[in-house]
């Protein structure tokens, strides 16, 4: 163990995909989950519950901040502490530029953005009063290289980059650390998402191995970041992409 025992993690868009896996990995490592996400997490706090894990599940909005701070209330009643919040939530909304309404900008930019903002920031009064608090966010390949049709994700995981980095300058001497990864293309719903001849023709053929990446291999890399192992390890952003950007 590396000093994910008994610590209480948050992980937004925790009900599936990678956010799940994630909930698995800490679990495993012996931290108190909290299942965070708009949709339904009772299928995964049975799965976890089975594994042995204490976790509950608190749907939150995280483009909401009233939301957001309710979900941080609840977990505090629950568990006392809040030691770890992944913001993991996201959505899609792709089109390539010309085409790119107001709304799909608006949309991915509220969770994307907005809604690590709003997690982050409810978070934060309890961690700087335990000076302790481990803030990480799912940015992506997308975030630091750009991509096609993607404009409006593009900026928000960018923009999730200069948040942490910013963070971690104004709160490591507080005890708080913040950092990223930044996955490549990972096989979740959200990939399903991609027409095949674009993932096939375009996408991975840019990947040495010619795969997708697997949630686990992601969570890896968050159990890593939350953990003790990490302890000087502050602002920065840990690329899990399968050399798809080489
Ligand atoms: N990479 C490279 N080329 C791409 C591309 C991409 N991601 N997306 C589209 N193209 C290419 C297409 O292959 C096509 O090329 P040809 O003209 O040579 O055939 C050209 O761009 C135009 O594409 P479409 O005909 O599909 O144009 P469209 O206007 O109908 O649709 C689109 C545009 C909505 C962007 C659609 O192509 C699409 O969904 N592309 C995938 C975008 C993508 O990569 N999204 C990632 C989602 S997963 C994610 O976001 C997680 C993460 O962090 C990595
Ligand atoms: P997913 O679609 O399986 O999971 C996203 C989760 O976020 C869902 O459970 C959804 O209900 C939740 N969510 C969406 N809007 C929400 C809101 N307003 N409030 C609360 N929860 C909300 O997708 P995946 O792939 O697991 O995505 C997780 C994160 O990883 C996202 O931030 C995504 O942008 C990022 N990412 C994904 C990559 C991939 O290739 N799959 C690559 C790089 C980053």
């Amino acid at each position: 163990m590396r000093g994910l025992k008994d610590k209480v993690a948050i992980i937004t868009g925790g009900a599936g995909g990678i956010g799940k896996a994630t909930a698995l990995r800490l679990a495993e490592e012996g931290a108190k989950i909290v299942v965070a996400d708009f949709a339904n997490g009772a299928a995964t706090v049975e799965e976890l519950k089975a594994k042995g894990a204490e976790v509950i599940y608190v749907q939150v909005d995280v483009t909401n901040s009233e939301s957001a701070k309710a979900m941080v209330n609840k977990v505090v009643e629950v568990f006392g502490r809040v030691d770890v919040l992944i913001n993991n939530a996201g959505i899609t909304k792709d089109a390539m530029m010309k085409k790119m309404s107001k709304e799909a900008w608006d949309a991915v930019i509220s969770v994307n953005l907005t809604g690590v903002f709003n997690c982050t920031s409810a978070a934060l009064p309890q961690m700087l009063e335990q000076k302790s608090g481990v803030v990480l966010t799912t940015s992506s390949v997308v975030g630091i290289y750009g991509n096609l049709g993607q404009t409006n994700y593009a900026a928000a995981k960018w923009g999730a980059i200069g948040m942490t980095k910013s963070w971690a300058k104004e709160m490591a001497k507080n005890g708080l650390r913040f950092n990223c990864v930044a996955p490549g293309f990972i096989g979740t719903d959200m990939v399903k998402k991609i027409p095949e001849q674009v993932l096939n023709e375009k996408i991975l053929i840019k990947v040495p191995t010619g795969r997708l990446g697997e949630p686990e291999e992601i969570a890896a890399a968050f159990a890593f970041l939350a953990s003790d192992d990490a302890k000087y390890i502050n602002g920065t952003v840990l690329s899990v992409d399968g050399a798809c950007t080489l």
